[in-house]
């Protein structure tokens, strides 16, 4: 099978343009695409995947995690990460948590499918639905249309 991963998506692209590296957290990772961007930029990147099959062959710069991001809370003290990245995976409970392992100054990226698109309706976000996630966070990208796109800074 071929393990190369795709291109990373453009929200997290764009983010890395906000920010120095540092400690980022890709939660329900897949095969690496945004975790192995982030490595080339000079991350520091922990993936999690509930699938370990999925998550096979990916970069070993990246430190993967099999959990069930369903079932279990993020193994990770408050204020752990410089980003967190929730892209192409909706479980409404995971921002909450993804919010807490955020440091002061650091942000949350995420890009889910919208009502808008073609999507399982189980696996969109409403319009508006992401962005109001984080509306006391600072919203520095805000895009939204078959796919709604945020980068949130936790204040510090
Ligand atoms: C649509 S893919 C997105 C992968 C990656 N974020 C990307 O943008 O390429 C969704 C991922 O969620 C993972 N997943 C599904 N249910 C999960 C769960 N309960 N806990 C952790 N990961 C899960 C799947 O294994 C899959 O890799």
């Amino acid at each position: 099978m071929d393990r190369t991963p795709a291109q990373p998506a453009a929200i997290v692209v764009d983010a890395v343009k906000l920010m120095p590296p540092g400690r980022a957290l890709d939660l329900a990772c897949g095969r690496g695409r945004n975790a192995v961007f982030l490595v080339e930029q000079g991350w520091s990147v922990v993936g999690i995947d509930g699938s370990a099959a999925v998550m096979e062959g990916i970069d070993p710069r990246v430190t993967t995690r099999v959990l069930d991001l369903e079932r279990n809370p993020l193994p990770y003290e408050n204020d752990s990460f410089d980003m967190v990245c929730i892209i192409h995976f909706l479980h409404r409970p995971l921002f909450g948590e993804a919010r807490r392992v955020t440091r002061p100054g650091g942000a949350v990226v995420s890009a889910i499918h919208t009502t808008r698109s073609t999507m399982n309706p189980k696996y969109t976000v409403a319009i508006g639905e992401l962005r109001s996630l984080f509306s006391d966070w600072e919203i520095l990208v805000d895009r939204e249309d078959q796919i709604a796109e945020v980068v949130a800074r936790k204040p510090a």
